[in-house]
């Protein structure tokens, strides 16, 4: 077995902390069952106490164990799914202490689809409680370097599975509570869920009923500088504008600049979702450490396949600029 994983499945029993990756992003992983231990997530992240976390399992016979109600639905899709970046929350069991769960009566399960998480889920043989791993409120790590960069110290060891192949956090799907509600989009789609269930889910929530859900927060995923969704026919536009003002300008589009200004900070990602959502993060981050003063996004498409990217842009254009972590 490979040593870095021995060695992060006993900082978990000892009841340290340990990021590790996903296929989403990379996760700020504490032994569940241990609420010291998941303690020191919330104090390393400045998460609020009351955000649950999602408890990372190493496979679907695993959710007897964690949920006491698994109905039908939720077996359809681990089946179909797992490992995968597929959260379902579902009625907790007694081996979920409240740390993890904010006190709340569910709780988010999800199998990574990475070997090195799996290959630590499986050593570690217990539930990984893990958010993203990544100062709250600010954009999830999709390496190892984003990791350190975000946490520094605070986390003992970082394990480096390279740079994560989704991207975005996993689809959140809700089924505590009969019909399933999809409570995050994600590389997983509605229609892909309808498929195996045989009927859509409903998408998002009433927001008073998911007042717990922390990816759903005006203000997340968040770069320092202000970004702004502009569409593609007003985007030369709105860089000219910005620039005549004087403005340090950085943009994010799915096409190479138009032409070449000054100091421009141009930055194209694929016309294509999965592709585009993998290098999202990264890219965010990059232009970030520029210090623009403003950051213009090209808004994506307005079709189903682009849903979890514009649910990003759309937080990250809400919750910027703010100095939500001081
Ligand atoms: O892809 C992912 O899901 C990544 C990787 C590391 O697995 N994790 C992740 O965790 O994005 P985090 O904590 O950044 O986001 C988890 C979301 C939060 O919005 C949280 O509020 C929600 O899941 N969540 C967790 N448990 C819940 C519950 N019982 N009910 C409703 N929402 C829940
Ligand atoms: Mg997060």
């Amino acid at each position: 077995m490979n040593e870095q994983i021995a060695r992060a499945a006993a900082l978990l029993r000892a009841g340290e902390l340990v990021a590790f990756p996903t296929e989403t992003v990379y996760g700020l992983g504490a032994d569940a069952a241990n609420p010291q231990a998941v303690a020191k997530i919330f104090a390393a992240k400045g998460r609020p106490a009351d955000h649950p976390l999602i408890v990372h399992i190493a496979g679907a016979d695993k959710l007897d164990a964690w949920a006491r109600e698994v109905p039908d639905a939720a077996r359809a899709l681990a089946a179909a799914f797992w490992p995968g970046p597929l959260t379902l929350i579902l009625k907790r069991s007694a081996l979920v202490p409240d740390a993890v769960t904010g006190g709340q009566d569910t709780v988010g399960l999800r199998v990574p689809n990475h070997p090195l998480a799996l290959a630590l889920l499986a050593e570690f043989g217990g539930g990984v409680a893990a958010p993203s791993a990544n100062r709250f409120g600010r954009i999830s790590p999709t390496t190892a370097a984003h990791v350190r960069a975000e946490l520094g110290d605070a986390v003992p060891l970082v394990v480096d599975g390279g740079p994560c192949a989704v991207g975005i956090e996993s689809t959140i799907v809700d089924l505590s509570r009969g019909a399933p509600v999809v409570l995050r989009p994600g590389a997983i789609g509605a229609a892909d869920i309808a498929r195996v269930l045989g009927a859509s889910p409903v998408e998002g929530g009433p927001a008073g009923e998911r007042p717990r859900v922390s990816g759903t927060l005006a203000a997340h995923y968040a770069p320092s500088s202000p970004l702004r969704l502009i569409d593609g026919a007003a985007l030369e536009a709105a860089v000219r504008e910005a620039q005549a003002q004087g403005s340090r300008v950085a943009v994010l589009a799915r096409r190479p600049p138009p032409f070449v200004a000054g100091e421009l900070l141009w930055r194209s990602l694929a016309d294509d979702p999965a592709d585009y959502a993998r290098e999202l993060y990264a890219a965010l981050r990059r232009l970030d450490e520029a210090r623009p003063e403003l950051i213009l996004v090209e808004a994506p498409p307005p079709e189903a396949a682009w849903s979890a990217v514009a649910d990003r842009l759309q937080r990250a254009a809400r919750g910027s600029g703010e100095d939500e972590n001081p």
